[in-house]
């Protein structure tokens, strides 16, 4: 899976950008304030729908633009193109499959599968669970069809429970009926992220274990509700405390994925560099995972590799994308910081991201730099 054209309008400094990325490893080099991380940016819109450094996504349109259309095409039999546009006032995200009107970001998420590293990504350590949880349902979405469905009906149960909980006297007999359903869309949930983490299991310890080591860091999924009582059986009982707060205090809403050294939480223990290193191991194991189980690869969206990693664990990171059979966009200021990392016949692309005269930003293939 690979994009092989993007074409950006108004998205931050870049009013107007056309790019031919390579099939695998794209290096993006530039001064800093050039536009690289926009550019990522752009693709994180086009897959999720959202920015990852923007909480409104108005925020990334070019000052003086009144949107920002971004379309990429992604390689296949026949091309797929993808396009989301936002304007300034008001109106959502409009999202396109090769034309057609799309209603659902997770259609854009199933087409474009984006793992991002970049500074934030190691809140996905010390950060709440929801970003844990988030990773896990990352992995279960793109691999059990069933994900969505299952998760959108044990939403819509949770929703009622909790405004018959917050409203008034509560009825036994409605809330029965949404519990029920509580039941039988959770239990599906716990057992399509059970069989995703027997998977991943594996897969991450064989990762992490070239980049580190660090004996006793284990993962370990926890369901959201206790371990030896059955789900109808906790909601019935929690029915006055839940009235009392308002919500649902347990279920698969709040499943976690505890990563843990020995008995404590691993973000406690590990210095800074060990974190990110967990991390990237995370990300990469979860497009490994993806790979093997689909056949498709994900593309990765890398900001500021050198700032992240080391020049050796670099290097094994980078040894790991290059066995991955995935498209790579990789920004860094130094372009000598990322020259020497590859194998001589793996394929990379370079891209110089600057300032124009007009003071825009322009992405340009190393060969035709102007500066
Ligand atoms: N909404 C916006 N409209 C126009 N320019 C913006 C907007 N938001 C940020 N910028 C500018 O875009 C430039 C690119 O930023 P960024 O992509 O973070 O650069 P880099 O990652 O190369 O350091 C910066 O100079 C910033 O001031
Ligand atoms: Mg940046």
């Amino acid at each position: 899976m690979s994009l092989d054209r993007l074409t950006f309008h108004g998205l931050r400094n870049l009013q107007a950008v056309e790019l031919a990325p390579g099939p695998r490893i794209n290096l993006l080099t530039g001064a800093n304030g050039s536009g690289k991380t926009s550019l990522l940016e752009g693709i994180h819109v086009l897959g999720m729908g959202r920015s990852f450094r923007a909480r409104q996504l108005r925020h990334a349109i070019a000052h003086d633009a009144d949107a920002m259309t971004l379309h990429a095409r992604l390689v296949g039999e026949p091309p797929v193109t993808i396009g989301v546009r936002r304007h300034r006032e008001g109106g959502e995200l409009e999202m396109r499959l090769s034309g057609e009107r799309l209603d659902r970001v997770s259609r854009l998420v199933q087409c474009l599968p984006l793992q991002l590293i970049n500074p934030d990504a190691f809140r996905l350590l010390e950060g709440p669970p929801a970003g844990r949880r988030e990773f896990m349902d990352w992995g279960v979405f793109h691999v059990k069809h069933d994900f969505l469905d299952a998760w959108r009906r044990f939403r819509r149960a949770l929703k009622h429970r909790n405004a018959l909980l917050r409203h008034g006297r509560i009825s036994d007999a409605s809330l029965d009926a949404w519990e029920q359903e509580l039941v039988l869309w959770g239990g599906h949930l716990d057992g399509m992220r059970r069989e995703w983490i027997d998977s991943f299991l594996p897969v991450f310890e064989d990762t992490l274990g070239e980049l580190i080591s660090l004996p006793g860091l284990a993962l370990r999924y926890s369901r959201g509700w206790d371990r030896k009582r059955e789900l109808g059986e906790v909601l019935r009982q929690a029915r006055d405390t839940d009235h009392q707060m308002g919500f649902t205090q347990q279920g698969p809403q709040r499943a976690e994925l505890g990563i843990r050294l020995g008995k404590r939480p691993a973000v406690e223990v590990l210095s800074r560099g060990q974190q990110k290193l967990v991390v990237s191991a995370l990300k990469l194991a979860q497009g490994r995972l993806l790979e093997q189980l689909t056949g498709r690869a994900c593309i990765y969206l890398i900001d500021d590799l050198p700032a992240e990693l080391d020049s050796e664990h670099r290097r094994v990171f980078c040894r790991w994308l290059e066995r991955m059979q995935c498209q790579v966009f990789i920004t860094s200021v130094d372009p000598d910081a990322l020259a020497g990392l590859w194998q001589a016949d793996t394929r990379v692309a370079m891209f110089h991201v600057e300032h124009s005269e007009s003071g825009q930003g322009q992405v340009l293939p190393m060969d035709r730099q102007t500066s």
